[in-house]
């Protein structure tokens, strides 16, 4: 929706997803706002064909998840127009652990979110990681930054609890015992009294951001 605004009513936004329930959903979001420039392709994204030449290559929250996130951003890079943007942003845990870790509630849910999340092959400091991966995908050093969200009220706190809620069968599968977090119903409650009582304020991940322009011919970006 982001893109769709920037490029306006006469730009296109291809959206790249291989789930089809997440196009359905986000097609359907797309009708509700009234946006008519965007249109899904259903497609891994190390396997997007597609002729044209893009203003920009977007991406969240999808390179942590690919076995060879190099390799898809040297192929993506080349949808990209000489001189047009990669923009990429990743999630680094690093700032998230070490400003919480004084909170053992919040801290025991993070570590076993964290299990699930590596255990499912994802990278959690793939933020960090794009300063390099650019480079290795034949990109100029990105311009990088960090958003940290800080908070302390219930609607915040209780995001451990939603994220474990999602990860529920991985963290099955992968036998991580939820036990040491107590009963599940009331987490959302215990979460925001830690908080609340340590007159702390919580963050979620860090979204690091890192964005290049894709040289032209004569190799200037
Ligand atoms: C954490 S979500 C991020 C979604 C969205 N970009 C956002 O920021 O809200 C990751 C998405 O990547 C999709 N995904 C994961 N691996 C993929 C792949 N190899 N090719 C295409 N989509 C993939 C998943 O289906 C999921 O919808």
């Amino acid at each position: 929706m982001l893109m769709a605004r920037v490029v306006g009513p006469s730009g296109e936004v291809v959206g790249i997803e291989r789930d089809q329930r997440s196009i359905d959903r986000a097609r359907a979001r797309m009708v509700e706002a009234g946006f008519r420039n965007v249109r899904f392709q259903r497609s891994d994204v190390s396997e997007v064909v597609d002729e044209k030449d893009f203003d920009a290559v977007v991406g969240r929250f999808i390179l942590m998840f690919l076995p060879d996130p190099v390799a898809v951003l040297r192929s993506l890079s080349k949808l990209a127009r000489p001189g047009g943007v990669l923009a990429f942003q990743e999630v680094s845990w690093a700032p998230f652990l070490a400003l919480t870790a004084h909170l053992p509630l919040w801290s025991a849910c993070l570590s076993v979110i964290l299990q699930a999340f590596k255990g499912c092959g994802a990278n959690s400091e793939m933020g960090p990681a794009l300063y390099r991966i650019f480079q290795e995908a034949g990109l100029p050093a990105p311009s990088m930054q960090l958003e940290v969200p800080l908070g302390d009220d219930a609607e915040f706190t209780r995001m451990p609890h939603d994220l474990l809620l999602s990860l529920k069968p991985q963290i099955g599968r992968q036998r991580i015992a939820l036990e040491p977090l107590g009963d599940f119903d009331t987490l959302p409650s215990r979460l925001q009294t830690e908080v609340v009582e340590r007159k702390a304020f919580v963050t979620w991940m860090g979204v690091m951001g890192a964005w290049a322009r894709k040289p032209n011919d004569s190799g200037h970006a």
